[in-house]
């Protein structure tokens, strides 16, 4: 697969990154109607036992496999079963908010090839709660295979302060049903309103709204928080973990570290050409070792009161073993999988039990926060 999609991809990045991504779910769409013929394709070639190495106990859950893909990729949910046939371990779709929304003007995703990272200021397009819960209700969902939805407030600045709760928990309402974990997009860095809900003040009314709707439907589904990368590897931790603890104490059950970086320190990507983009978020391998660094002090700040999910970055099986060392128990990709295409999933799977067997190790889960 991997030669496949590099044959391809000189095709694919002379689409622009949106004509790209439609292209990719209209693939996705069409494959998933033969998932055989998916999973065929896509499979690692790890015996059952080997396969049995990687699978990961968390969060009340079995994940056949530590690797998911990020939100974003399918923000309308269209692709679950595709996610499972290509051989992933679990898939968070969304962000979705509780009303549909456009997003911002086009263009708006950028790819910086020089820096294997993607710019994109999408601003929340998604199909919004209604129809998003009915096309997932109507998909037939695989087996063991856990789905996280990820919900955000509707990009809309007039939509603020307690209606902004209420419409969070409109979409927590709908949704808790139907997923296996639920995720609070509190750091997506792309609203004109801004990042509203990553500061303790506004945090804690969210999370007491959500977590109440969640005790009202008696739902045991365990609800994390994703967070933004720090702005350096050695970042001052104490804004971070007021939110952590605060967290923490409302009853989440862990993070997803992280979200995409306003920031543009250290790219090789011209200034020229960063200035024609303008602002968005940051993904890919700039932000690497301050998403790892972020995985690492959550990890030894929660210690084994949190589950962390690792992504940003990663695209390759040793970035990925390297998050869960730091303390990750599942990881998620997506600039990763634009950059090297799907192969990379079957890739990192076989990749994974060498690992292991390098370090002497009989389980992933043995690994989890290694060097924390
Ligand atoms: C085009 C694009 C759209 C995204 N949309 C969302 C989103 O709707 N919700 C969200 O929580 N994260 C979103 N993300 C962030 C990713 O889930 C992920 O946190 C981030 O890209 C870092 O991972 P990566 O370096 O592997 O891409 C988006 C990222 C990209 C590149």
């Amino acid at each position: 697969m991997p030669t496949l999609y590099s044959a391809l991809r000189p095709l694919l990045f002379r689409a622009t990154p949106e004509g790209a991504h439609h292209l990719s779910i209209r693939a996705g769409k069409l494959g998933q109607r033969a998932p055989g013929v998916l999973r065929a394709v896509f499979r690692s070639g790890l015996s059952r036992e080997q396969a049995a190495r990687l699978s990961v106990r968390a969060l009340g859950l079995e994940f056949a496999n530590p690797i998911g893909v990020a939100a974003g990729l399918d923000k309308n949910a269209e692709l679950i079963p595709m996610w499972a046939a290509v051989g992933l371990g679990f898939c968070e779709v969304g962000s979705i908010s509780a009303l549909p929304s456009a997003g911002n003007p086009k263009p708006r995703a950028f790819r910086l090839p020089e820096d294997r990272a993607l710019v994109n200021r999408m601003g929340l397009n998604n199909h919004g709660l209604d129809a998003i819960a009915r096309r997932i209700e109507r998909t037939r969902r695989p087996a063991g295979f856990p789905l996280a939805i990820n919900i955000v407030k509707t990009h809309d600045p007039s939509i603020l302060g307690d209606a902004g709760i209420q419409d969070f928990a409109a979409s927590a309402r709908r949704l808790l049903p139907l997923a296996d974990l639920l995720v609070l997009n509190v750091s997506c860095p792309n609203t004109t309103e801004g990042k509203t809900f990553e500061d303790p003040e506004a945090l804690e009314p969210l999370l007491d709204a959500v977590m109440r709707v969640r005790a009202e439907l008696a739902s045991t589904v365990p609800v994390l928080v994703k967070l933004s990368p720090p702005a350096t590897v050695d970042f001052d931790s104490a804004a971070v973990d007021e939110l952590v603890d605060l967290s923490l104490e409302r009853g989440i059950a862990g993070f997803v570290a992280t979200n995409t970086a306003s920031d543009r320190a250290g790219l090789r990507t011209s200034p020229g050409r960063l200035d024609a983009i303008g602002r968005g978020g940051l993904s890919g391998a700039p932000l690497a070792s301050r998403a790892e660094a972020l995985v690492r002090h959550l990890a030894r700040r929660a210690g084994d009161r949190a589950v962390i999910i690792g992504v940003g970055g990663i695209d390759s099986p040793e970035e990925a073993y390297r998050r869960i060392r730091a303390g990750a128990s599942l990881v998620e990709l997506y600039t990763g999988l634009v950059y090297e295409g799907p192969g990379l999933i079957p890739r990192t799977a076989r990749r994974l039990v060498e690992l292991l067997d390098a370090d002497g190790l009989e389980l992933l889960e043995d690994a989890v926060g290694l060097d924390r």
